[in-house]
């Protein structure tokens, strides 16, 4: 029979800015989110983070809910504009009181928290300095994870220090899909090195004032591309893909060197003034553990037009189903990706940091939801772990996306992620049938180390 290990982490995993609201209480500054929303046709039906799911307020109903999914390990971000709200630089007691209260209810519910530093949620204030595109960026960053890790760090002892660094750099600075918005190819390569020379900073810093018994790590986007057919044509523009979004930030961290053939690529685009001798050795700082957030996959083919030209690259649809994202659902995906890290990093440690699916779900009329799709989904990528673990992969946890329905970005409040259903008229939470299958498969697993999927 197919077993997790009896230490293997179940979590759930959300974002500040996605849950939290409260957006102008106990000295919150403006983050360049609040910003976006507020830009016309950025954000779909002009849906603010003012409120969210409210749980600044209601964070004590939440950590109780988590309690009742069986999760062991909640994975939440910290709002940096609460913290820092002004150029001043002098901590937000308000906001640290929130971080601190929040995981004090949860560890006295027996649940470890997991803290991710940076969750998109820039300062307003430091993106008028330029953002991740100016390098003064990283001492700014560094004192915000001191400060955190000083309050914390004898409560919190896992950390990340970014988010999926290819969303922030991209979508926020290359293509402007997110905030703040920019579009600007230069901009997203070296908003990209500056949040991996961030990173590497931390991760030191972390050596000298975190917990000596803590752990840190980054947590990447990762899908794998797969080329649309069989020609060497396909395979290379896939190879290309497979650079874009994964080894340009991997191979930095854990190899100490950008991929020569990504360096060639992009050489029409910038001459990387911006790498200085020395940020690749800062930048592989060995990091404890690699998150990894997973949902689909890619299929690629040439083109030398569009979006990607500079990659001479494009994505098709396989026609195989897809989340109300419209998202490939794709499990062996996932293995495929594990193995391959597993094989290329050095066995690092891996937790799945995210993993999840929007579906339009609906409430019947005894007040239940129940999302299949959802939980078929959750499923089959538990499985896909397995198969993975199988083959060798040093595994460690895994946290679903979402705990709660929440601010989708770009997206607004129209895609639900949740495995705990939002009412945001009312604030009220339901657990909806996967949280349920969730929270019994935990147990199973807890109780019998066992666990058959
Ligand atoms: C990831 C983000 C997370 C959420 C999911 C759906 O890219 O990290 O905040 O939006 O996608």
């Amino acid at each position: 029979m197919r077993t997790f290990p009896k230490d293997f982490v179940w979590g759930a995993a959300t974002a500040a800015f996605q849950i939290e609201g409260a957006a102008k209480e106990d000295g919150r500054g403006e983050s360049i989110w609040d910003r976006f929303c507020r830009t016309p046709g950025k954000v779909a039906n002009g849906d603010t983070g003012d409120v969210a799911c409210n749980h600044y307020h209601l964070y004590q109903e939440d950590v109780q809910l988590l309690k009742d999914l069986n999760v062991d390990s909640y994975r939440f971000s910290i709002s940096w504009p609460r913290i820092f709200p002004t150029e001043t630089m002098t901590p937000n007691q308000q906001g640290l009181n929130f971080y601190k209260k929040l995981v004090n209810t949860l560890l006295e519910q027996g649940i470890t928290p997991m803290a991710t530093l940076y969750h998109w949620d820039l300062p307003q204030w430091l993106q008028d300095k330029g953002g991740w595109t100016n390098r003064e960026i990283v001492q700014y960053f560094k004192q915000f994870a001191e400060t955190m890790f000083r309050e914390l760090g004898d409560t919190v002892k896992y950390w990340i220090t970014h988010n999926e660094p290819w969303v922030v750099s991209y979508l926020g600075y290359g293509n402007g899909v997110h905030a703040p918005g920019h579009q600007d190819l230069q901009s997203f390569l070296s908003a990209s090195h500056h949040i991996l020379l961030s990173h590497g900073e931390t991760v030191s810093l972390f050596r000298e004032v975190g917990p000596t018994d803590g752990k840190i790590g980054i947590t990447l986007n990762m899908a794998t591309a797969y080329p649309a057919d069989e020609t060497a044509a396909s395979m290379i523009a896939a190879q290309s893909w497979d650079g874009f979004l994964n080894r340009w930030f991997a191979d930095p961290v854990f190899k100490g060197a950008y991929p020569n053939d990504m360096l060639d690529l992009y050489s029409d685009i910038t001459n990387f003034s911006f790498i200085h001798d020395g940020d690749l050795k800062i930048i592989s700082q060995p990091t404890d553990f690699l998150g990894i957030n997973y949902y689909s996959i890619a299929y690629v083919k040439p083109s030398t037009e569009g979006e990607f030209h500079f990659l001479k690259a494009e994505t098709v649809s396989s026609g195989k189903p897809v989340t109300a994202m419209d998202w490939e659902i794709h499990p062996q995906g996932l293995t495929d990706l594990l193995i391959r890290l597993h094989n290329d990093y050095n066995g690092i440690p891996i937790y799945i940091t995210e993993n999840g699916a929007a579906f339009d779900d609906t409430v019947d009329e005894n007040g239940e939801i129940h999302d299949d799709l959802r939980l078929s989904y959750i499923e089959q990528h538990l499985e896909a772990c397995l198969v993975a673990m199988e083959s060798g992969v040093n595994l460690r946890g895994y946290y679903v996306w979402s705990f709660l329905d929440n601010f989708e970005w770009a997206f607004g409040y129209d895609k639900r992620f949740g495995v705990v259903y939002v009412d945001y008229e009312t604030q009220k939470r339901t657990p909806k049938k996967s949280a349920l299958w969730y929270r019994d498969m935990i147990n199973t697993n807890k109780t019998k180390n066992s666990v058959s999927l």
